[in-house]
């Protein structure tokens, strides 16, 4: 399931981590992938150690926090710390799958990467190419969202970014393990809790919705692993 999450930060708050991160150093991309990422990735990163990363990493983790879409779509039992990234002047990231598995900076704990998110920066106008092209069954989907919007997609797609070639293309990136490791379980149970949510808005409670509600509660118990 690939799902674009509107609004996820406010305008305010991409200008303010906007001004920030232009003011940043950026290092070379490659310190975070395995040896098949690097041989394809150019692009450039905020250290991981980064104090200023940490810090607008926590802003994003609390936006998400906040969001019932998100929640619903990714069903997060742990989230990594959030990375940005820097795309200009021909920088690319070539065709890869997400690594399996990361260990969680500073802790013995580690995460398996179940859901992809990437939270755009910057508007669309203010750079060329860097589409993020995700391949699925459906075919190739070529992703570029306003600034302040998200993209969650399954991490055992295959995906690139194209190179951008006007500007520069600033993201937010991090995985999430989700309480529901399989991606077709957790699209249906998020097409289920919107259908109850719309139904809900328009019909009021009755004992079908009370019904209906369980279900979705006992599918979830099913399927989680926590
Ligand atoms: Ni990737």
């Amino acid at each position: 399931m690939m799902l674009h999450i509107p609004g996820v930060l406010t305008r305010e708050q991409v200008a303010d981590m906007r001004r920030r991160l232009d003011e940043s150093q950026w290092v070379d991309g490659r310190a975070t992938v395995g040896t098949q990422g690097a041989k394809v990735k150019q692009n450039r990163q905020l250290p991981d150690t980064s104090p200023l990363g940490a810090e607008l990493g926590q802003i994003v983790l609390q936006a998400l926090a906040n969001h019932p879409l998100f929640f619903s779509a990714a069903l997060p039992l742990r989230i990594s710390p959030p990375l940005f990234n820097c795309y200009a002047g021909g920088e690319h990231y070539g065709a890869h799958v997400d690594g399996s598995m990361r260990r969680i900076p500073g802790s013995a704990q580690w995460l398996r990467t179940d859901v992809s998110s990437t939270l755009f920066l910057c508007d669309p106008e203010e750079y060329d190419g860097g589409e993020l092209i995700v391949t699925d069954q459906y075919g190739e989907h070529e992703v570029k969202l306003p600034a302040g919007d998200l993209i969650l997609y399954p991490s055992t797609s295959i995906h690139r970014v194209q190179p951008v070639t006007r500007g520069a293309r600033i993201c937010s990136f991090f995985w999430t393990q989700s309480m529901v490791r399989d991606d077709m379980r957790r699209g249906m149970l998020l097409e289920l809790d919107q259908n109850i949510q719309s139904l809900r808005a328009r019909l009021g409670d009755s004992p079908e919705m009370v019904g209906l509600t369980g279900h979705y509660h006992n599918l979830l118990r099913q399927w989680s692993e926590v």
